[in-house]
């Protein structure tokens, strides 16, 4: 678990339990670190999470003291969801419902917030984003995490090791933009750039302390460089889209 950012203002603290990232957490906690804050309070909030999987994120959320209802396509997935938040004695506040994305059958204006982790890009983005915004109340906000399209080295694993990934549409800076203009506003942060080059420790000769260093170290490289070069956002791996909508 990370460490509480003690120095926020507002007090509050925004550890994560990386156990519930389930993949990739190392790499997926800066980006819940960056967005978890976005969402302020949680316990009674209404939270949709798209493509819930086994529910990492709704229990997560639903840890936080949020109601989440979490939606899939596969039943068998929702099933290991269903014994995940059962597991972390939050049963009583997550919903689990077979739906599609791109069809969302709740009314209008219904959640204060949705979520979605690596799921977009099995959809059309453009529709999942209408529905997003529809089933959002004014003043909500849909949190969009998902993976690139261009960054060299992620893309050569998909081609040897993800055949899947060939149907699947990663985003672009400019599949971003055509998502800002499905809501009233938008603010989006790229992540991970050289920082994949620490999974050698961890991959290739696992060396624990290593991996650990050159993953903070590389971690920190990244902020700057895309600090001073933002045209390699182009080349991360995952983006991290909060997208609102007015009241
Ligand atoms: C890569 S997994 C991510 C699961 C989960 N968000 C996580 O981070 O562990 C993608 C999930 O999206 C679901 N999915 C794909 N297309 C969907 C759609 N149109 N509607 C709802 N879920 C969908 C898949 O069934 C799968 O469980």
């Amino acid at each position: 678990m990370s460490e509480p950012d003690a120095s926020r203002p507002d007090g509050h603290s925004y550890d994560v339990e990386t156990e519930l990232l389930l993949w990739w957490e190392d790499y997926y906690l800066p980006v819940f670190e960056y967005v978890l804050p976005k969402m302020g309070d949680l316990p009674g909030k209404r939270v949709l999470e798209l493509g819930t999987g086994t529910g990492g994120t709704a229990t997560l959320l639903a840890k936080k003291g949020a109601s989440v209802v979490g939606i899939d396509l596969l039943p068998f997935r929702l099933d290991e969801a269903k014994d995940r938040v059962k597991h972390h004695n939050v049963s009583d506040s997550v919903d689990f419902s077979l739906m599609d994305a791109t069809h969302l059958a709740f009314p209008d204006n219904t959640f204060d917030f949705v979520i979605s982790k690596s799921v977009l890009v099995f959809t059309e983005h453009s529709l999942t984003a209408k529905e997003c915004y529809r089933v959002l109340k004014p003043g909500g906000k849909a949190i969009f995490v998902e993976n690139m399209q261009h960054h060299p080295a992620v893309k050569l694993y998909r081609k040897f090791f993800l055949k899947y990934s060939q149907e699947l549409h990663y985003f672009s800076l400019s599949d971003i933009e055509a998502i800002t203009v499905e809501f009233d506003g938008m603010e989006h942060r790229e992540f991970h750039l050289l920082s994949l080059g620490a999974l050698f420790w961890q991959k290739v000769i696992p060396i624990s302390i290593f991996y650990r260093w050159t993953l903070q170290t590389l971690k920190s490289v990244d902020r700057y460089l895309l600090r001073l070069f933002p045209f390699l956002k182009r080349i991360c791996w995952i983006t991290a889209m909060i997208c609102n909508k007015e009241v």
